[in-house]
């Protein structure tokens, strides 16, 4: 009697045993078909050979990590027949042995996500949506030109957007340092903002259509409309833009084409910018 209790017991315990391991191994071999799993002792080398990959650092214990994984795992599916191919991968921060990494990226909350490019020699941060189509559509912008050409009156049309502020480089030439430094400039703040460059200061909607030095022009739906701008240093640009396309004034409602400038409002640390509180559109009806 006791005997036929511990042989069921034990055959009970070897198919949950067997169950559980075989769909762990399942599991794990699913989930990191196209994710890159990287560590301390990997990381560097696998960087170095990609021009574009995206590393998130992660906690196995964080509910948002978790939630992620799944989404992450279908954008690298999607991104990886991309051409060229945009690799995402993962770091385990938590473990002791990763913790150096996790230093050196900066890495305070879980999770962290990063764009490296240049087999790691630009280091940026990750600020799009966390589901799988979001997360496609924002590294295709970011793998792609960070600044597009202006020839034709209908690239103008297409390409500069009334209600948003867009950057754009003004050059007699498309070559040479100051072309150059937009470059950067673009690569660097493409998240946050539109670039474009032209030689034909005439297709654009605002400003004096003959431009003979490079110029940089802020064109944005509010204030002064546009502003010219001439110096090339990369530091001075980046100011330039970041200063200019805070409001003056900011209406502060519900309307989503005032929301990046409310955005900009709130993270400006400088104090010239002013709030105007609309309440006409007020969401108490009750
Ligand atoms: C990096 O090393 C870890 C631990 O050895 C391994 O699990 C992982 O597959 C490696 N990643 C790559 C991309 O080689």
């Amino acid at each position: 009697m006791a005997s036929s209790y511990t042989l069921f017991f034990f055959f009970f315990f070897m198919f949950f045993c067997d169950f559980a391991i075989s769909s762990h191994i399942a599991s794990a071999t699913e989930e990191d078909e196209y994710v890159l799993t990287l560590d301390h002792s990997n990381f560097s080398q696998v960087v170095s050979k990609h021009k574009f990959i995206v590393v998130e650092f992660y906690a196995p214990w964080c509910g948002h990590c978790k939630n992620l994984a799944p989404e992450y795992e279908k954008a690298a599916s999607v991104l990886s027949s991309h051409d060229p191919p945009v690799a995402l991968a993962k770091v385990d921060a938590n473990a002791e042995e990763n913790k150096g990494l996790a230093e050196q990226f900066g890495v305070k909350s879980f999770p962290t996500i990063k764009i490296l490019k240049n087999g790691g020699e630009v280091v940026q941060d990750y600020k799009g949506p966390r589901e799988a189509d979001g997360i496609v559509q924002y590294l295709n912008k970011q793998v792609g030109p960070a600044s597009f050409e202006i020839k034709t009156p209908e690239d103008a049309a297409n390409l500069i957007n009334d209600k948003k502020v867009v950057v754009v480089g003004i050059f007699p030439a498309l070559s040479g340092e100051e072309f150059d430094n937009f470059n950067i400039l673009a690569d660097k703040l493409r998240s946050d903002y539109d670039f474009r460059h032209t030689t034909k200061a005439e297709l654009l909607p605002r400003g004096k259509s003959s431009v003979t030095t490079p110029t940089v022009r802020l064109l944005k739906p509010f204030d002064e409309l546009f502003i010219d701008f001439q110096k090339f240093d990369v530091d001075a640009l980046e100011k330039f833009v970041e200063d200019s396309s805070i409001p003056l004034v900011t209406l502060f409602d519900q309307s989503p084409t005032n929301q990046p400038f409310l955005v900009k409002y709130f993270e400006s640390p400088n104090a010239k910018a002013m709030l105007l509180l609309d309440f006409g559109h007020g969401q108490i009806d009750a």
